[in-house]
């Protein structure tokens, strides 16, 4: 196999990747020696279909914003599970990344004096989302990807498949790699690591996300034997235009929109009478399942079987939704041929974000343990659970995320540079760790039992669309339980039926389905472990938040066995005391 010496290597390419690999570019003067693996081109990272904003304190004092009251917010709007240590450092760093967004060539909206507009957002006090009309995701990859490109020191591996994350002792040494384009197997050996590979929400067949949102970095983490935390915390957005599920951003809401239900009432009254439509994800998303279940949903045979309810953007008007929503209007017009303009729009509640993810501390440096950091290892953006969302993710606070926490990983792989005694000499042991997962991957592509791969990825889909939904029950998760244990074992036997090495997507899929396997195995435990109902995790037996039993990070570990190993971390509490959630 190949072996290639940085280092830093960005295992990802999305926001939170692509600002790691520019701070520590600009950081080492363009001398650090930077890999970014992308298993796709870079810029067709999942970040690039971000669309209301992002968040952050751009004019503290105006209508009474201040970070304290951003951060009081994004902890109510997590229900407490937010460790308020990372909170803090999140909300007094989002306005200085949106500003150098700014400079980076993003073309925020502006008032008539040239001031960047806010717009409202789910679950925050006041508007504090900025944006570039409803693509704020493209321009800002774009930025990125524009002002990094121009650093000679960052190379980009496009289209390159992670196949192993390596540890020597408990410091970061390599990451294998399939080069799609050739079929070879590459070693990216570094002395340092960021992981940055976003979420996993693609093992839901109902999902806002990309086909490659399959959590690749976190299950290879968790395979490395390192923890996953707070993995049972899913986000349902409530807004998936039926029936594929496509975003439709919560901006609509932000700028005025309605939902209603088949009597034409703005049901949020019953829920969250004071935040209406802008009451956090897991609030609304519930109160639309309630609906629906209640039989006030909506059907109509031309958007298939799914039930519905009705965003209503009619009252904003064209010119409006034009400036503010064209994508919404696109998007709807060209999927099912719906005018936002002149209809409402069919939505329902669609998996759209991790709260959990690698177990990370309040830097980004991945945790070995309960107690100890790996050495050169960081995970930011979606794949990392740095634990500012708590338990239910609070809208365009996720991009805010991603390049604070980009930021803070890049400059400090840069500064672990100099540590003394650091070199990219290999041990025998990991150079035979190394060519193992060669032998792994193409057993792998040998694979030629009598499980058709796609069979099992959709049975997983459906399984976890059906019983890890926005609301729980012991039966139902039990029923997960047994349905992705018996598709572990069915992947055991596939067929990879491509057995040529250039662009096999076959095996490709083969290896992500083998990840979001692992880490669907992890989300059931940890919904089936945590009695409680917390943010976007709520089960109908335990309908209560505890907060005596409950106030605890989930920890999880992969067994020898495949099985999972639970343990529980308490919360850091600093500023905002937990109390009840009223909207
Ligand atoms: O609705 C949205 O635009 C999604 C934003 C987010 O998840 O932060």
């Amino acid at each position: 196999m190949e072996v290639l010496d940085y280092d830093i290597v960005i295992l990802g390419s999305g926001l939170a990747g692509m600002r790691a690999a520019l701070q520590a570019a600009r950081a080492s003067d363009g001398k650090a020696r930077i890999a970014m693996i992308s298993k796709l081109h870079a810029m067709r990272s999942h970040s690039v279909s971000a669309e209301g904003g992002i968040s952050g304190v751009l004019y503290p004092g105006e209508h009474g914003d201040s970070e304290d009251l951003h951060g009081y917010d994004t902890a109510k709007g997590g229900d407490f599970l937010g460790d308020q240590d990372s909170i803090e450092l999140l909300v007094k760093h989002a306005p200085e990344e949106i500003k150098l967004f700014d400079h980076l060539g993003v073309p925020w909206n502006r008032d008539a004096g040239g001031k960047i507009v806010l717009r409202a957002f789910g679950g925050m006090s006041i508007p504090r989302t900025a944006f570039a009309s409803d693509k704020t995701g493209f321009f800002m990859l774009s930025a990125l990807y524009d002002n990094l490109i121009e650093f000679d020191n960052i190379q980009v591996f496009h289209e390159h498949m992670a196949t192993g994350l390596i540890l020597d002792k408990g410091r970061f040494a390599a990451i294998t790699a399939l080069d799609m384009a050739t079929g070879e197997m590459k070693a990216f050996v570094g002395k340092a690591g960021i992981i940055a590979t976003g979420g996993f929400a693609r093992m839901y067949g109902f999902t806002t996300t990309a086909y490659s949102s399959t959590g690749d970095g976190a299950a290879l983490t968790y395979n490395a034997g390192l923890p996953l935390k707070d993995m049972e915390f899913v986000q349902f957005h409530p807004t998936g235009l039926i029936p594929s599920g496509i975003l439709i951003t919560e901006a609509t809401r932000g700028e005025g929109a309605y939902l209603t239900n088949s009597n034409g009432e703005r049901f949020m009254e019953r829920y969250a009478k004071n935040k209406m439509e802008l009451a956090p994800r897991d609030i609304v998303s519930r109160a639309i399942v309630t609906e629906i279940e209640a039989g006030r949903g909506l059907s109509e045979k031309r958007f298939g079987d799914m039930k519905f309810v009705h965003l209503d953007l009619r009252h904003l008007g064209e010119t409006k939704i034009d400036e503010r929503l064209p994508m919404v209007r696109e998007i709807a017009l060209k999927m099912i041929g719906v005018d936002a303009a002149n209809e409402p729009l069919p939505v329902a509640p669609v998996a759209h974000f991790t709260m959990g993810g690698i177990h990370t501390n309040i830097n980004g440096n991945v945790m070995l343990n309960e107690r100890k950091t790996t050495t050169g290892l960081w995970a930011v953006g979606e794949c990392a659970s740095v634990n500012v969302h708590g338990a239910n993710r609070l809208g365009s606070n996720s991009l805010s995320q991603c390049v604070i926490w980009g930021k803070i990983a890049g400059n400090a792989a840069f500064q672990s540079l100099h540590d003394a005694g650091l070199t990219t000499e290999l041990s025998a042991k990991t150079k035979k760790r190394i060519d193992a997962e060669e032998d792994k991957l193409h057993k792998l592509l040998e694979s030629d039992g009598g499980e058709n791969p796609y069979d099992i990825r959709k049975a997983l889909w459906r399984t976890m669309d059906l019983n890890v939904g926005p609301y729980r029950n012991v039966k139902a998760l039990g029923k997960a339980k047994k349905d992705v244990a018996k598709l572990r074992k069915a992947f055991n036997k596939i067929y990879v039926d491509d057995k040529s090495l250039v662009y096999n997507v076959n095996l490709r899929d083969s290896i992500e389905l083998r990840n979001m396997l692992d880490l669907a195995s992890v989300v059931v435990a940890g919904a089936l472990g945590r009695r409680e109902s917390r943010g976007g995790h709520a089960r109908r037996d335990y309908p209560k938040r505890n907060d005596k039993q409950w106030l605890k990070h989930t920890v999880a570990y992969k067994l020898k066995n495949g099985g999972v190993k639970l343990s529980y971390i308490p919360v850091k509490i600093t500023k905002w005391k937990p109390e009840e959630r009223k909207y």
